[in-house]
């Protein structure tokens, strides 16, 4: 339970389809356990945003729902910004609710999208669809979105941090920009999903098509040194797939393993950040 005036929205990672999904192909997505939290209390004169992040587009974003009288609002997140873990649409998730906590499903989607697109400009909506509702999700940007609840298979996820920031924006501006060329790898990224749907309790199946996943991201141009060396790190030391997760750019790659120990022994030995990734529960029913 929070208290009124507070709510909370999760970050995400997405197990493949991101890029494509913004061109209407399908993506799997789940809700991780890191969460931000937007509490808003009366205060007398112009809204303050009380935020730890220096960002301003924190502030904007946060001004296109808040008044511009009356409240101050405190962010505190556990999301790491920048590193394609859902972010913004946590922290648009979160506002919605401190704000409409009546708000579930598609309604809630409907009113944090705003907020999501003052950050991204042309998101698909799966960042916010898997901050609003948790759990596991297959998503299609639509109109109308199509969202279906994932039953995860029983293996571990590896969260590997390139230790820079990727821009969501600018990468997907980027990839815009590389169309019709590059048509073919997002096709083929569409085709990839819904192979992996039928395939999420069979981790080496799994694996192979998150390693796909990884060599298309990096056809259409988002990859970087950086990632790819975090994705060979962590198939020598034995995931059975990785691929970046998110935009891109910089942020974090994700491993899927049937064990993390030697995944995260081997980041560890390298200095690099890494954390195992746990699915956030699902909240209420689906739309
Ligand atoms: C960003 O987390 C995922 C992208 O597919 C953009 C989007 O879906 O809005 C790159």
């Amino acid at each position: 339970m929070t208290s009124p005036g507070t709510g909370v929205g999760h970050g995400k990672l997405i197990l493949c389809g991101e890029h494509a999904v913004v061109y209407g192909h399908p993506a799997l997505a789940f809700a991780v356990t890191l969460s931000t939290t937007v509490q808003l209390r009366p205060h007398q004169g112009p809204t303050v945003i009380d935020s730890p992040h220096a960002d301003p587009r924190v502030r904007d974003a946060l001004c296109t729902v808040l008044p511009t009288e009356g409240i101050r609002a405190f962010v505190r997140t556990e999301v790491p910004v920048g590193r394609g873990m859902g972010s913004s649409a946590a922290l648009a998730v979160a506002v919605v609710r401190a704000q409409h906590p009546e708000l579930e499903g598609q309604a809630l989607i409907d009113a944090a999208m705003p907020i999501e697109r003052a950050f991204h400009g042309n998101p698909s909506g799966l960042d916010v669809a898997v901050s609003a509702l948790g759990g596991g999700l297959s998503f299609r940007k639509g109109p109308p979105m199509e969202m279906q609840p994932l039953e995860l298979g029983d293996w571990h996820i590896v969260v590997l941090d390139s230790g820079s920031p990727g821009d969501t924006r600018a990468q997907v501006a980027g990839v815009a920009a590389r169309r019709p060329d590059i048509d073919v790898h997002l096709e083929r990224i569409g085709a990839l999903v819904a192979e992996a749907r039928n395939v999420l309790h069979d981790a080496p199946a799994l694996g192979a098509l998150l390693d796909e996943n990884h060599a298309l991201l990096r056809a259409i141009g988002v990859s970087t040194p950086a990632l790819d060396d975090l994705v060979d790190m962590a198939r020598g030391a034995g995931a059975l797939g990785a691929k970046l997760a998110g935009a891109g750019g910089g942020g974090v790659v994700l491993a899927l393993c049937a064990d993390p120990t030697p995944v995260l022994d081997a980041a560890r030995a390298r200095g690099i950040a890494a954390l195992p990734a746990r699915p956030a529960p699902r909240h209420g029913a689906h739309p």
